[in-house]
C-alpha cells in the first residue's frame, strides 16, 4: 500500500477517492491545501493530489524525501516546483484534457440562444403570450462559422458546425493541415475570416499575441449583423470595441463565457473551488458590466466547462495517473 495524499479534497471527492483506490493507496485526505496542513502528517507519503491551492514549492518538498509522484488535478502545473521535481527525480502528471467537447457544446448552446432567440421566445411565453410575431431567427445551415483558433476546442467546434451544415473557415498561427482535409474547412488569415464570417467564435488561449485579437480596428472588418462568442478568455475581445460594433448593428449579438475582467482566473475548478469572496466578486463584475444589461448579449459565467462529466473526468484522470504510475508506465507527465 502506497501512502497517498490528496488535497483540496471536498467530501464527494474523497468519497471517490476512497472507492477508487482501496487496494492500492492508503489514502490521507485533506480538505486543505498541502501549506496549510502539519507536514509531519504526510512526511511517510510517496504520492501527493491536489489542486492549484497547493504550491508544491521546493520548501515543502524538502520536508517530505520519500514522495515519488505529484499528481494535480488541474491543466496547469505552475504551482509545483518542477525544476526541483526533475532534480529529485519525482514524477508530475496532469489532466491535460477534460472539457474539449463540454466547451464545444456550450458554444452551439450560446449560438443557438442567439440564432433562435430563445432567451427573449421563453420570456414571451412566462408572461402569457404564446404569439411568435418577431420572433423570427436565423438557420444555421449555409452559414459560415469562423473559428479562431483550432485546438482540441475549435476541432470539436468544427466537427459540431458540420452537423449543422455550416461551412467552416478558420485562422490559427499553427494550422493542422491534416485536419482542414479530413473535417473540411479552409484555413485563412484572421482578416479573412472575420470578412467572410457570420458567425465568429473564439477558441485561442490568452496571451500577450492574442489580447484584444478582436479589437476597434478588425471589428470594423465584419459583415453587418455578424455574431461574436467568447468562450476562451476575456481579454481576447477589447470590450469597448465590441460595444461600439454592438450598437451600430455591424455585431448582431454576442455569446460569452467570459468577460474581459476575469483574466485572473488561471483554470476553470478554480471558480467551483474559491469561496465565496470570489464568486461574490466575479457576479458583481459581471453584473456591473455594461454589456450583461444589452438585449443581444447573453452572458454565462464561465461556465462552458461546467458539466457533470467533465469534472468527473478530472477526478478519472487523477486516479488513471496514479495507477499507470503504480504499474509502472507513467502517462500525462509533465
Ligand atoms: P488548445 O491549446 O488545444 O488550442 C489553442 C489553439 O489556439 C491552438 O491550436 C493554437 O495554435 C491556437 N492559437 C495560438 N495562438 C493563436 C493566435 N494568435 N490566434 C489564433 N489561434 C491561436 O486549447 P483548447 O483546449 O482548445 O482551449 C482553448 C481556450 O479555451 C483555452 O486557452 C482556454 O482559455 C479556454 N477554455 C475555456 C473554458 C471555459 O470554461 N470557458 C474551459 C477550457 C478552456
Amino acid at each position: 500500500m502506497i501512502r497517498t495524499a490528496f488535497f483540496d479534497t471536498d467530501e464527494k471527492e474523497k468519497l471517490f477517492f476512497q472507492k477508487a483506490l482501496p487496494n492500492k493507496c492508503e489514502l490521507v485526505l485533506f480538505d486543505r491545501p498541502v501549506s496549510q496542513v502539519d507536514i509531519t502528517l504526510v512526511e511517510k507519503c510517496e504520492i501527493l493530489s491536489g489542486f492549484v491551492y497547493s504550491k508544491f514549492s521546493k520548501e515543502i518538498l524538502e520536508k517530505l524525501p520519500k514522495v515519488k509522484l505529484i499528481v494535480t488535478q488541474s491543466t496547469g502545473f505552475d504551482h509545483i516546483d518542477i525544476k526541483y521535481c526533475k532534480k529529485k527525480g519525482i514524477t508530475v502528471c496532469n489532466v491535460p484534457e477534460y472539457g474539449s467537447n463540454t466547451v464545444a457544446e456550450h458554444t452551439f448552446a450560446l449560438i443557438l440562444t442567439l440564432m433562435k432567440r430563445i432567451i427573449e421566445s421563453t420570456m414571451r411565453v412566462k408572461m402569457g403570450s404564446f404569439d411568435p410575431t418577431g420572433l423570427t431567427g436565423f438557420d444555421l445551415k449555409g452559414k459560415t462559422l469562423g473559428v479562431i483558433g483550432t485546438g482540441k476546442i475549435g476541432v470539436n467546434v468544427i466537427k459540431i458546425a458540420k452537423g449543422f451544415g455550416m461551412n467552416a473557415i478558420a485562422f490559427d498561427p499553427f494550422p493542422k493541415k491534416d485536419l482542414e482535409k479530413y473535417l473540411g474547412f479552409a484555413y485563412k488569415s484572421l482578416n479573412e475570416v472575420l470578412a467572410e464570417s457570420d458567425i465568429v467564435t473564439l477558441h485561442c488561449p490568452s496571451c500577450e499575441e492574442t489580447k484584444h485579437i478582436i479589437n476597434d480596428k478588425n471589428i470594423n472588418l465584419m459583415k453587418d449583423g455578424t455574431y461574436l462568442i467568447n468562450t476562451a478568455r476575456g481579454g481576447l475581445i477589447e470590450t469597448q470595441a465590441l460595444f461600439n460594433a454592438l450598437k451600430s448593428g455591424k455585431i448582431a449579438g454576442a455569446g460569452l463565457d467570459v468577460l474581459e475582467e476575469e483574466s485572473f482566473l488561471a483554470e476553470e475548478r478554480e471558480l467551483l473551488t474559491k469561496g465565496t469572496t470570489e464568486r461574490h466578486n466575479l457576479l458583481t463584475l459581471a453584473q456591473n458590466h455594461v454589456l450583461v444589461n444589452l438585449p443581444n448579449v447573453i452572458v454565462t459565467p464561465h461556465n462552458a466547462f461546467n458539466s457533470k462529466e467533465a469534472l468527473q473526468r478530472i477526478l478519472d484522470t487523477t486516479v488513471l495517473n496514479i495507477e499507470s504510475f503504480i504499474e509502472g508506465n507513467p502517462i500525462n507527465t509533465v
